[in-house]
């Protein structure tokens, strides 16, 4: 191993481990950027070398893992490097963008943000019970978010960082209080596209500079429109860089962002060992306290134009997820199933896609109160008009003999009457539903149909489950199982 010099080290949240102050950004290594004969291998080594261990990733960085994890299998070097890689940005089985495929066509499949952060981090409490998933980290959420997964009991005190977006030219985290707040939380900033995606390096000067295949391209703020203005902010880095001897823009930026906060640990990416080296020497770099001031002066006043995504994808960044109330009816389906099958009522293999735990509908206890609501409207319009019927024939009765419109009007009343009777008897069987029996009830008996219609030859097995485990009445079992679809009737 190498003699270098070791960069420093940062503490990654209030209780996290100490990692690189600058963390080594993979992505480019295996998607968006355009293709790269740099050698990966080598690239790693020397970030290894330099103790630029914290090292992040993706699941959707094309083959970005596969060249970490041939690293660790060829060097034996994995207990040096504190591994990042994240999951769920989007659909694991479409197939990640390949920079070797021609032009990106659709580089920004939206997030699923259907799922609660709760039942996302729940998927990964076997592994931080075993030890394989050491601390967990978010990325482009909300502070409500981040409050909700740091609640997690057993899982909350693993979240130790998030991962946004933090650069001269993106300065949003700062200035909407997020980054303030993640601090108060106790969690680190991994502070990505620390550099504007290399705006900031100036070495793009234009389109042309980019692969035909590179994410930039789709970006607004390298649009053919706003690129050259953009690049005002990244010749006001060089003219700071200038004063120093042998120091470069990026290196000028990344120190500024390690002095804004100790929270914020950026990961530039980086595609060569000069770069690394580079970057890593960034946290040697002492400004003078003028130019910190003008470096904050000239970020103040820049004008970056264009958002750092296309409107599609800033939508899903930065939002809260979906509350854990609107999904617990499908999650106590799963619940449900699961205990089936640990009961060994019912065999794994016959529950199906994972589709089928979460698609149960959750929008029929809402029909049942509409359908009351209208019933209780009719009747008090009913009684309305009767009234109504009522004060006329009083007022006429005295003044008028008997006609045919009294008749007329006898009738209407009578008719009336009966209608409101029947109305009156629906009512009353709503009336007898006690809210929250009947929301239980209701959704034992949508779990017992759902699940009796999928294996009807278990219907005696699951009658017995939900009698002893649901305590539902087993009169209630046998007469629901045994009904038809409309639930709604079965007050
Ligand atoms: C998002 O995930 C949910 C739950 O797994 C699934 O039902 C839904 O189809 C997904 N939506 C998209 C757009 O992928
Ligand atoms: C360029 O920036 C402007 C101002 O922020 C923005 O309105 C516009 O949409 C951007 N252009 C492109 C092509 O994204």
């Amino acid at each position: 191993m190498s003699m270098e010099k070791k960069i420093q080290k940062r503490q990654l949240g209030v209780n996290g481990p100490l990692v690189s102050a600058i963390g080594l950004g993979t992505m480019g290594f295996g998607a968006f950027y355009g293709a790269t004969n740099a050698n990966v291998q080598e690239v790693l080594t020397c970030a290894a070398d330099r103790g630029m261990t914290f090292w992040d990733c993706a699941d959707v960085y094309g083959t970005s893992e596969d060249e970490l994890g041939k690293w660790f299998e060829t060097t034996g070097r994995r207990s040096e490097v504190f591994l990042a890689t994240k999951f769920g940005a989007w659909d694991p089985e479409v197939p990640p963008p390949n920079p070797n495929s021609g032009p990106i066509s659709k580089p920004f499949p939206v997030r699923n943000l259907s799922v609660p952060v709760e039942i996302v981090l729940e998927s990964l409490r076997d592994f931080v019970e075993s030890g394989q998933v050491k601390w967990i980290g978010l990325c482009e959420c909300s502070i409500d978010t981040l409050r909700r997964a740091k609640a997690l009991k057993g899982l909350g005190e693993k979240v130790i960082a998030v991962q946004m977006e933090y650069s001269p030219s993106e300065l949003s985290i700062k200035e909407n209080g997020f980054a303030e707040e993640a601090t108060q939380l106790g969690l680190g900033i991994i502070a990505y596209s620390p550099l504007g995606r290399g705006l900031l390096s100036g070495r793009f000067r234009s389109r042309a500079d980019f692969d035909a295949n590179d994410l930039r391209l789709l970006l607004p703020r390298f649009s053919a429109e706003n690129f050259s203005n953009n690049l005002e902010l990244a010749d006001k880095f060089k003219a700071i860089a200038a004063k120093y001897d042998g120091v470069t823009p990026s290196q000028v930026v990344l120190a500024w962002i390690l002095a804004e906060s100790p929270s914020f640990i950026p990961i530039p990416g980086c595609r060569s060992a000069e770069r690394v080296e580079e970057n890593a020497k960034s946290t040697e770099l002492n400004l003078s306290p003028e130019d910190m001031d003008a470096i904050k002066d000239l970020v103040n006043a820049a004008d970056v134009r264009g958002s750092r995504y296309p409107p599609s994808v800033l939508d899903s960044c930065q939002i809260d997820s979906l509350p854990l109330d609107a999904w617990s009816v499908s999650q106590s389906v799963k619940d449900v199933l699961q205990s089936l099958v640990d009961d060994g009522l019912v065999q794994a293999d016959k529950i199906g896609s994972s589709n089928f735990f979460w698609s149960f509908p959750s929008q029929r206890g809402s029909m049942l109160q509409n359908r009351l609501n209208a019933v209780k409207d009719t009747h008090s319009d009913l009684q309305k008009q009767l009234a109504e019927t009522k004060a006329n024939m009083d007022k006429e009765r005295s003044a008028r003999e008997e006609t045919d419109e009294r008749a007329e009007a006898l009738a209407e009343l009578s008719s009336a009457r009966a209608e409101l009777a029947s109305l009156e008897k629906e009512m009353s069987q709503y009336g007898s539903c006690d809210p929250v029996k009947l929301e239980a009830k209701r959704r034992a008996v949508t779990l017992g149909q759902e699940a009796a219609a999928r294996w009807t030859d278990n219907v005696m097995l699951l009658q017995s489950y939900f009698t002893r485990q649901r305590g539902v009445d087993p009169g209630d079992v046998r007469q629901y199982l045994g009904i038809g679809e409309d639930f709604e009737d079965i007050c």
